[in-house]
């Protein structure tokens, strides 16, 4: 046992970790694994910045999403829309108000951020849409503020394993997002006015056009943060920040 042991920490050791040396770990056993985790947060946030190329992690400042397909009708809504370059600043700030793991036997999680201001930019493309009575056709720009957004996610993750090593990818994800404020400019390059109009509609009642857009808004955060999470989760062997106990399972129980 001592000599397999030996042998494993040397391997290990030989290997290396793919995290960078700063990457926080938390033991699986911890009672208090939600602070762990909620640390950890915090020792990485500076980094998140810029991202972290090691393990995927894309910048945030600005976070960047090529495109967005969407289509959906609904009451109210029918929505028919191509989104791109999507650039969005102040992600960064966003705050952990909770964060609830469970780990027993399964890993799953729920959290809830919020994110005091968030600056969006984008190139859109709408066709035959509509919401309300607003019709909407056009080609152009989209800049928007958006403050007091409140997001809860809760998803599921499973242990996939590639060449012997055991990663979590994530399984189902939902999304719960509310935002408190927005006001948007269009500069459309087909029609102008009806864009002028409706940027105007929707400033005048954020709220109300909010709300249509909601679930539409979740779904869409929830994919966002699907892909997202599964390109960095791929990239981190689970026992680099998971840390089992020692008894439990030796090859990957490295106090280190
Ligand atoms: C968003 O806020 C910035 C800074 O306050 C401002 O310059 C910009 O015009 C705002 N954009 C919109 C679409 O209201």
């Amino acid at each position: 046992m001592k000599v397999f042991l030996a042998l494993t920490i040397c391997l290990a050791m030989t290997q290396g970790r793919v995290t960078p040396d700063y990457f926080p770990q938390c033991k699986k056993s911890d009672p208090e694994i939600n602070k762990c985790i909620m640390q950890a947060i915090e020792v990485m946030r500076p980094r998140l910045r810029d991202g972290i190329p090691e393990v995927n992690i894309p910048a945030l400042e600005p976070f960047a999403v090529p495109t967005l397909k969407l289509d959906r009708t609904q009451p109210n809504l029918r929505l028919k829309a191509v989104v791109k370059n999507i650039r969005a600043l102040g992600g960064s700030n966003f705050v952990v108000e909770k964060l609830k793991l469970n780990l027993n036997n399964k890993y799953a999680a729920e959290v809830r951020l919020s994110l005091p201001h968030l600056a969006v930019s984008a190139d859109y493309d709408v066709r035959g849409s509509r919401l309300l009575v607003l019709e909407i056709d056009g080609k152009g720009k989209l800049r928007g503020n958006f403050t007091g957004i409140s997001v809860i996610a809760k998803g599921a993750a499973k242990v996939v394993e590639k060449e012997g090593v055991r990663y979590l990818q994530a399984d189902k994800i939902v999304t719960r997002v509310k935002v408190g404020h927005g006001q948007v400019a269009f500069d459309d390059t087909e029609r102008p006015l009806a864009a002028a109009s409706a940027a105007n509609f929707f400033n005048a009642s954020p709220g109300v056009v909010l709300d249509i857009l909601s679930p539409l808004v979740d779904e869409t955060a929830a994919a966002v943060l699907k892909a997202f999470l599964n390109k960095v989760l791929a990239k981190i062997p689970l026992h680099e920040v998971l840390l089992e106990d020692d008894h439990a399972s030796p090859s990957y129980g490295m106090p280190f």
